[in-house]
Parts: C-alpha cells; structure tokens; sequence
C-alpha cells in the first residue's frame, strides 16, 4: 500500500487507547479551556483521523506565514494551507501550558481535544489577509473562503494536540464518516493495490459518476472511494445527509459490489481551488489512494480560479516529487448528443457546444425547486427525487 504523507506510518493525533482517552477526558474538565471556531474543531478532527499527517498539531504564526507563502511548513515539508486556530479571546488560556480545545458544534462543551501549547501569539488583520491573498489568491470578502478565514479572531493558539472524539461527524454520519486508519484497514480487507479517491462536496451527477468509471478503467483501478466532504458549505449548497442519500444510491445501484466504496471525511469546504487541491491530494495519500481525480474547477467557487488551475497547480516538480499519490486530470465531461454517451469534451471529435447537454449550476437548482426533474443524461431520476425533496423541504 502507498506510503502515508511524510512518514513511513500513519500517526493520527486521536488517543486510540480507551483508558488513556478516559484519563485525558477527566483530566480536560480540570484544565483552562477555549471554545474553538468551527474550523479549528474541524482542522482538530483531521488531524485526529490522521487525515494531516504527518501534522501533530497547530502551527504558530511564522509557520503559519512561510504555509501560505510559500506552502512549506516545518521541515520544509509541502503543506499548501496553514492549519491554524485562531481565537477571538484568549484570556482564559493565558500563560497555561496545557489547555482544553472545546467543541463549537456539539452539545454540553465537549471536549475535543487537549493542546500543549507552544505559543498564545498575536496576529494582525494585515497577517490574516496576507495569508488569506496567497491561500485563495484573493482577499475579496465575496469569497465565502476568505470572508471566514479574514474574520477568525486575533490570536494563534499553537501546540500539539490529542484529540478525543470526532465531533458530530461520528455521530451524525455513523457509517460514512471514516478515519484515514479505518479507509486504510477497508482498502487491505478488499486487496485493492491501485485505489482512485473521488473528492466531493456535491451529490453525483452523471457527470461525476462517469468520471469515476473512467478514471477506474484507464487507471485500471480496483476500485474507487468516493469521499465526501461531510463539514460545513457556503450557503446554498446541500447538506451531508442528502448527498449521501444520493452517492450511496449510485454506488449501490450502479455499480459492482465492492468497486465503489462511499465514505467521508470531518472537514469545512474552504473553495481554495489549487491549493485546496494539493490538501486534497494529500488527504487522499493519507488514506491510502493512489490516485485523485482532478476535474474542472475542483474545489473552485464563482470565477476566482481558473476551471484547471487545480490541475496545473500539479506541474510544479517540486510538489510532484514531494507526493505518492498521482493526480488523474479530467476534462470537462459531459453529456454528448452526437455519441449518446458521456465524454470528456476535449475527446468528442468534430462537436460544438451545441453538440453536448451543458446546464448551469443555477439551472439545476431552479427546476428541482420546481419539482422538475432534469434529463436524465444529467442527474438520475432517483437522485432527482431526493434532490426535489430536500429544495421543497
Ligand atoms: S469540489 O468542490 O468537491 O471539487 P464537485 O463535488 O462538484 O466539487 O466536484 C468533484 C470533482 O469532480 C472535482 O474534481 C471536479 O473538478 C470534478 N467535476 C465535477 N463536475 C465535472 C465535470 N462536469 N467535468 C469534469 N470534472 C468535473
């Protein structure tokens, strides 16, 4: 099986050992605690399903820095987003070594984690748009990515940290929220050697559905994991449960048992287009993928990157030598009136735009609150239907 990123095992940050874990728990009621904002709970989480290694914790503001400058953390190691948690208040904590990380997202002020802290820095709004400018190539408050990152709080809290529980994705998403370790234990069980990962935050379209066969067959693939992004979205965008009703739908009724696992992972969507791609690759690495599709616009938002910037992003040799996992690029893919098939467009010989069923984001989600199902070269009837029913609810 592929290597992990950055070490030759997978060294997640969650305190596996029950008893250890107990102990810790106990020990957190006793200790000075924060509230974490809902990125920093989810970059906890990642970093507890072993989904950032080789991470160990929280970088303080120089890493932070040189991360969205130059996407190199500690050792020089490739990271193309800095994990940071950034605190509107950090009185509480002050001068404490050892501090409770709190859950913003569930009940009770559960504890997610334990911190040992290197450093309680400020950071200035000037540091935050700077970091903001080379993370999503914009500081344009429009950007839903920015607009959270720019106004996240005034201090870096830093430190390792031992991570407790999985927040609500264990409870909320039971069977598809899955740690690196759990996907790598799946990936063994199944013999699978050359693994394909299909990152998503939306339900599968034909399109998406296609790219996962394709990419299978010219990877010659044995098998292909989708993983959804099961964390927080901008507006507008469908809530985890629904789009996992849809994907487990496909997965079920179109393909082979055993050739499309569904899975998920703790995780808000930052719409970083490139370098959100590169975190992806790395992720995936994590969890034992050879392969990551790579389409148009991956993790992109309205026009603020171009459709296969997070394809190009993967030339630089610097961040090729630095990966295992290799990237299948896609071309747009769509519906082909002519062939009566879905293809890559690029592929299609002798069409014009004419020649292939191209619908807008938007216009899909017109005619499904209007209870009007698309074609059926777009969307699958049965997915259509719950997508009506989740717009008219
Ligand atoms: S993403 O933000 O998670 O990237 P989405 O779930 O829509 O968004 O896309 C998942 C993957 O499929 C991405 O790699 C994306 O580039 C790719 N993709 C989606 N639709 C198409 C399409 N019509 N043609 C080519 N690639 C596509």
């Amino acid at each position: 099986m592929i290597d992990p990123y950055g070490s030759s095992v997978l060294l997640p940050r969650f305190i596996s050992n029950r008893q250890k874990r107990i102990e810790l728990i106990k020990e957190a009621s006793e200790l000075p605690s924060i509230i974490l904002n809902t990125s920093a709970a989810a970059n906890v989480v990642m970093l507890g399903s072993g989904y950032f290694n080789p991470l160990e914790g929280f970088m303080g503001l120089s890493e932070a820095l040189t991360c969205a400058e130059k996407m190199r953390a500690k050792d020089d190691l490739l990271w193309p987003i800095p994990v940071i948690n950034v605190c509107k208040d950090v009185a509480a904590v002050d001068k404490s070594r050892r501090i409770a990380l709190i859950d913003p997202n569930t009940d009770h002020n559960q504890v997610l984690a334990i911190m040992d802290v290197d450093n309680i820095e400020p950071v200035e709004a000037e540091q935050l748009r700077f970091m903001a400018n080379h993370i999503f190539s914009t500081t344009d408050l429009e950007h839903p990515g920015v607009s959270t990152f720019i106004n996240l709080g005034s201090h870096l809290v830093s430190g390792k940290v031992e991570v407790l529980n999985f927040s609500y994705y264990s409870s909320d998403f039971p069977s598809t929220f899955q740690t690196a370790s759990q996907i790598r234990d799946k990936i063994t069980e199944l013999g699978w050697t050359r693994v394909v990962a299909f990152q998503t935050r939306n339900p599968m379209h034909r399109a998406h559905e296609e790219l996962c066969r394709l990419a299978m067959e010219r990877i010659d693939a044995d098998g292909v994991i989708v993983h959804m992004l099961l964390g927080k979205l901008k507006e507008g965008d469908i809530p985890g449960d629904v789009r996992d009703s849809c994907i487990r739908l496909i997965a079920d009724k179109y393909f082979p048992e055993n050739k499309m696992l569904v899975s998920g992972y703790g995780f808000d969507m930052l719409y970083a287009g490139p370098r959100e791609a590169i975190l992806h690759a790395i992720v995936r690495q994590n969890m034992g993928a050879t392969h990551l599709i790579v389409g148009r616009d991956h993790a992109g938002v309205g026009d603020y990157y171009d459709a296969f910037e997070a394809q190009e992003i993967f030339k630089d040799k610097w961040i090729k030598d630095a990966l295992d996992i290799d990237v299948f690029c896609a071309d747009h893919t769509a519906y082909s009136h002519k062939l009566g098939s879905i293809v890559m467009m690029s592929e299609a010989k002798n069409h014009d735009k004419s020649d292939f069923l191209l619908i807008s984001g938007t216009q899909v989600r017109e005619m499904l609150a209007n209870g009007i199902k698309p074609p059926p070269e777009f969307c699958r009837p049965e997915v259509a239907s719950i997508l009506i029913k989740h717009y008219q609810s």
